[in-house]
């Protein structure tokens, strides 16, 4: 059998639905990518072409095939401590003020998880720092693909995806046997997920009084007008002071003035103001 061919003008309506539903906007550039994750999607689905694949998702069914969509279209890589500076900022300052302004619990969001690395590398510092025993922990992960929260919600890693986890904790938090890591349940069950697409307003509004929102990584796949959109209703869901992280080589300079950015050992935080 020929193998379809994504056409021009397919491309491009098929970008738009991605880009209307998703904040995601995939130049002219990437069309080989999508083409070839869409493949998979047709074979699944045993559609003969591309147009057939849009209005199937645009005209036919229940919705259901978006899911599907986003867990092709998402850029998923992640591991445990990434960019580690920031979680010392965050373990070592931010956590610290929010403790010393009197708060008796505090909530975080990790708001594009994937597979649970971030919120889980989040919930073992809050279990290796006693200071904060006394606190009411609650830890959100929330991601658009449904696909990697099904991931994360099992909690099993490749050792790709446990590599920059110091040694002492991958003993007392993981579960080894041959290539495969099996998270503590004691972390696991700190951790509660959630589908929420970032720039559908009513999925967001659903989350509010955060303490400290990390959003990173993510972003970058976004034009500016789903940035800002994004970062304005994170910021809705912030309490005031309320702090975000986004990864180290993203920037809020273009997209926003309502943050304060603190810097702290070479690392930016943003604040609420
Ligand atoms: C590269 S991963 C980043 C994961 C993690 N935050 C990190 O920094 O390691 C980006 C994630 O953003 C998710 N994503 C993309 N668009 C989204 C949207 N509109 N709403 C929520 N999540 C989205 C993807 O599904 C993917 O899992």
């Amino acid at each position: 059998m020929v193998a379809p061919v994504l056409k021009d003008d397919t491309f491009r309506h098929l970008r738009d639905f991605i880009h209307e539903k998703s904040g995601i906007y995939i130049p002219d550039t990437k069309k080989y990518l999508l083409e070839n994750r869409l493949l998979r999607r047709l074979e699944e689905k045993k559609l003969k072409s591309y147009e057939d694949y849009l209005y199937l998702i645009k005209y036919s069914g229940n919705g259901d095939e978006i899911a599907g969509l986003f867990d092709v279209v998402t850029t998923n890589e992640t591991y445990f401590f990434r960019e580690p500076r920031q979680f010392d900022v965050f373990i070592g300052h931010v956590v610290p003020s929010i403790v010393s302004a009197g708060a008796r619990g505090i909530r975080v969001w990790s708001a594009a998880c994937s597979t649970g690395e971030e919120p889980y590398t989040i919930a073992i510092l809050f279990n290796e720092h006693r200071e904060t025993r006394l606190l009411r922990k609650e830890i959100i992960g929330s991601d658009i693909s449904k696909g990697v929260l099904e991931a994360a919600k099992r909690s099993v890693y490749s050792s790709y995806a446990v590599r920059n986890v110091p040694e002492e904790y991958l003993k007392k938090y993981f579960r080894n046997s041959g290539n495969v890591y099996s998270l503590d349940p004691k972390i696991k069950t700190m951790v509660k997920f959630l589908n929420i697409n970032l720039v559908d307003e009513k999925q967001v509004r659903t989350l509010r009084n955060l303490d400290v929102v990390f959003c990173r990584n993510v972003l970058i796949y976004f034009d500016d007008k789903n940035k800002r959109k994004a970062v304005s209703l994170i910021y809705d869901s912030l309490k005031p002071k309320g702090y975000l992280f986004i990864g180290m080589s993203e920037s809020l300079h273009t997209v926003t003035r309502a943050f304060r950015p603190i810097s702290i050992n070479k690392t930016v935080v943003y604040q609420k103001v």
